[in-house]
């Protein structure tokens, strides 16, 4: 789905979220989300921020689990995604502390498996995820899934790509600062969502958008791996779309 902007997209997003969110609501059910940060997702967050503030949208029933955290980093670090989804979103609507899941990076090296089973527990305890929402990589990656990931793996300790720490080094004021290891949601355990979308914004995008849609299924291109999901979806606005 091509959007005429990143604003339109953020919009359109919003209330496909809201959408879930009312419908599980009114049957007293949680409403079970996946979340990604970066840049692609913030106008989303500030368009269902907006919704609670005037539209009294309620994410009291709402239970997320981010996709990722950068390992070695404590959940109060400036570049932590711990941080950054306070800052972005949970600071501005009202999920209950108690039901917002995001890997630790301080965890330690000999818990980490029994961590990570621990998150892909809590998912499970959930109900599963009903929406997971995803950004994309310059090289493919969903989450820290890098390429070459297994197509049914599960929550883990994984390794960065130099293309990933790269992308990141402004915010870490230097490539060498950003930590080279990642906790992540596994391809399999992102693929068990009941629907997903892939959001992409910008011409720095269009290359991978174009081999994510139009190319084969390939372990090099692990988003790659959506076209043969049941219910998955890939919108761009016409920047991201200009190589299709
Ligand atoms: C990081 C995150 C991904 C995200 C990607 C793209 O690598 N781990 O989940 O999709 O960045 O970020 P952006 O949206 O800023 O382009």
């Amino acid at each position: 789905y091509v959007f005429e902007s990143g604003s339109d997209l953020a919009r359109h997003v919003a209330h496909i979220v809201a959408g879930i969110i009312r419908e599980r609501n009114a049957l007293g059910q949680n409403a079970v989300l996946g979340l990604p940060t970066g840049s692609t997702p913030v106008g989303v967050y500030r368009e269902l921020a907006r919704m609670h503030q005037e539209e009294g949208l309620d994410l009291s029933g709402v239970i997320t689990f981010n996709l990722d955290e950068y390992y070695g980093l404590t959940p109060d670090q400036l570049q932590s995604y711990h941080r950054w989804m306070h800052e972005q979103f949970f600071s501005k609507v009202n999920v209950r502390k108690e039901n917002i899941y995001i890997p630790r990076g301080d965890v330690p090296l000999s818990r980490i498996d029994a961590y990570c089973r621990e998150y892909e527990g809590e998912i499970e305890r959930a109900g599963g995820i009903d929406l997971m929402i995803l950004g994309i990589g310059g090289n493919g990656h969903i989450g820290f899934n890098e390429p070459f990931s297994v197509r049914n793996s599960r929550t883990r300790l994984c390794t960065l790509d130099p293309v990933t720490r790269r992308a990141a080094a402004s915010d870490f004021f230097g490539e060498w600062n950003v930590p080279t290891q990642a906790i992540t949601l596994g391809l399999g355990t992102i693929f068990d969502a009941r629907k997903i979308l892939l959001l992409a914004l910008g011409e720095h995008k269009a290359g991978i958008i174009k081999e994510l849609t139009e190319g084969a299924i390939t372990p090099r291109v692990p988003a790659s791996y959506l076209q043969e999901h049941g219910d998955a979806a890939v919108l761009v606005d016409a920047a991201a779309a200009s190589k299709l």
